[in-house]
């Protein structure tokens, strides 16, 4: 398992730039299950989750071409071999849940693994299920599969979301556009991600109104078309590099992002005291007057501060000035980034739902281990800013999510390598 290692304290300067959404992609590939013709992305970031999702679509018999060194993902499922995502894939990466909507929609019926718990939290799919039981679909839990039918058809109908769940609102929204009639989803997600595959299936000839709003209106339509789209903007991403230069003090401009998918993040940098600019290539960050202020925080779903970003803004207040309290209301076990950011100084203590961080001088480097995604790039983020060397373990929970990640922060002046394993 590779490692990465990071000399830290070098102020940062220049472009970053920021690829296309993960979480759109892997929502965004699934909806070539929607239609018999072909459907091609561009915009794709090279990630190793892209590639599992194309592996579990292959084996679906859907044809996956990578173009372009991957920026492009042409696909095509003109003829399906299968409708069971197996479990060896499915608990590698949870969103491979995401074609259980559109199998149920073209072929009827769906067998796909429960993907099983992850590192942050139990992760059930009840929410998926019971949106799309109301949707006309009989769905029963057997050795650890799903097994789903709808013999007659999905259709239409009221599905009121327990919670705003981002990937059963995907789940339904892509079930929705074959069903018959008008289905409404109500307390939908409202995330960006969703805005984009809801735009893609507009250009596959689904309709939908609604979309980025907690109700979301489908009017079913018989077949769908093929379509080429682009990918979104990766708001994680942008948030993660737009902590760069907050945390060791340079600027640095993230070319390609765009504020309007980051406001309330941004809003909790510019009380850090992070200056945060939109201009016309991107977002521009920097340290207002030389200090970063405490903030509090708490998680909520879009457009509430992202889950996702949650590790990285810890990681920017350990070296705060004063108290900062950091509240995870998404996810059951989502601060295992905290005892590792204790091991290079930081002072953080988690009651439940809640890390308490007291900002100190300077973190001081230290080998530390990666435990999932978010938090291994909270870690490099620490590593940047910290006092001498970092060694961050178990990389590949990074490479699921950042694109060649120690290329990107070395052309801003990071002294940052891979170490690959011996
Ligand atoms: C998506 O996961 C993202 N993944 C996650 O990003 C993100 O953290 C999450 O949304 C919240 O924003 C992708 O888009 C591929 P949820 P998803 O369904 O759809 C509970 C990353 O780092 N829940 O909104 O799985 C669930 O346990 C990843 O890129 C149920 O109880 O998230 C969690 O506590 C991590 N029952 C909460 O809801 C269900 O049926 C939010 O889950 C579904 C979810």
């Amino acid at each position: 398992m590779d490692s990465i290692l990071i000399r830290g304290g070098t102020p940062l300067h220049g472009e970053i730039p920021i690829a296309g959404a993960k979480n759109a992609c892997l929502a965004l590939m699934p909806a070539t299950l929607l239609s018999e013709e072909p459907l091609t992305l561009t915009n794709v970031p090279r990630l190793s989750d892209i590639k599992t999702m194309s592996l579990l679509l292959q084996s679906l018999g859907v044809e996956v071409s990578a173009l372009q060194d991957g920026k492009v993902v042409a696909m095509s499922s003109h003829g399906l071999a299968s409708s069971c995502a197996d479990y060896d894939i499915v608990r590698k990466m949870r969103a491979s849940n995401l074609v259980l909507g559109p199998l149920l929609a073209r072929e009827g019926q769906a067998v796909v693994s429960l993907p099983g718990g992850c590192a942050i939290g139990a992760r059930p799919m009840d929410i998926h299920v019971e949106a799309l039981e109301a949707l006309g679909a009989e769905i029963e839990l057997r050795d650890g599969y799903l097994h789903a039918v709808a013999k007659s058809g999905l259709k239409g109908a009221i599905v009121p979301l327990r919670f705003a769940s981002v990937g059963a609102t995907e789940n339904t929204l892509m079930a929705a556009t074959l069903a018959r009639g008008t289905t409404v989803i109500e307390n939908a997600a409202r995330e960006p991600e969703i805005v984009d595959l809801a735009t893609c299936l507009r250009k596959m000839g689904a309709r939908i109104e609604g979309d980025g709003t907690s109700r979301i209106e489908i009017e079913g339509v018989d077949r769908l078309t093929g379509a080429t789209h682009p990918v979104i903007a990766d708001r994680i991403e942008l948030g993660t590099y737009m902590l760069a230069p907050a945390i060791t003090g340079g600027e640095v401009e993230c070319i390609g992002g765009r504020l309007d998918l980051v406001e309330s993040f941004a809003e909790k940098l510019d009380a850090a005291e992070i200056s945060v600019e939109q201009t016309q290539r991107g977002v521009k960050v920097s340290r207002r007057n030389g200090r970063i202020g405490a903030v509090d925080v708490a998680t909520a779903p879009f457009p509430g501060f992202p889950t996702d970003l949650q590790a990285q803004m810890m990681a920017l207040l350990c070296t705060a000035e004063g108290v900062s309290h950091l509240e995870e209301t998404i996810f059951e076990n989502r601060f295992m980034h905290a005892p590792e950011l204790t091991r290079m100084g930081a002072e953080i203590e988690v009651h439940g739902g809640t890390a308490t961080v007291t900002g100190v001088e300077r973190l001081k480097g230290a080998p530390v281990m990666a435990t999932d995604l978010r938090a291994s790039v909270s870690l490099i983020l620490a590593g940047l800013a910290a006092e001498g060397e970092t060694l961050v373990s178990r990389v590949y929970h990074l490479d699921r999510g950042y694109e060649h990640v120690e290329e990107k922060l070395s052309a801003v002046g990071a002294r940052i390598e891979r170490v690959a394993a011996t």
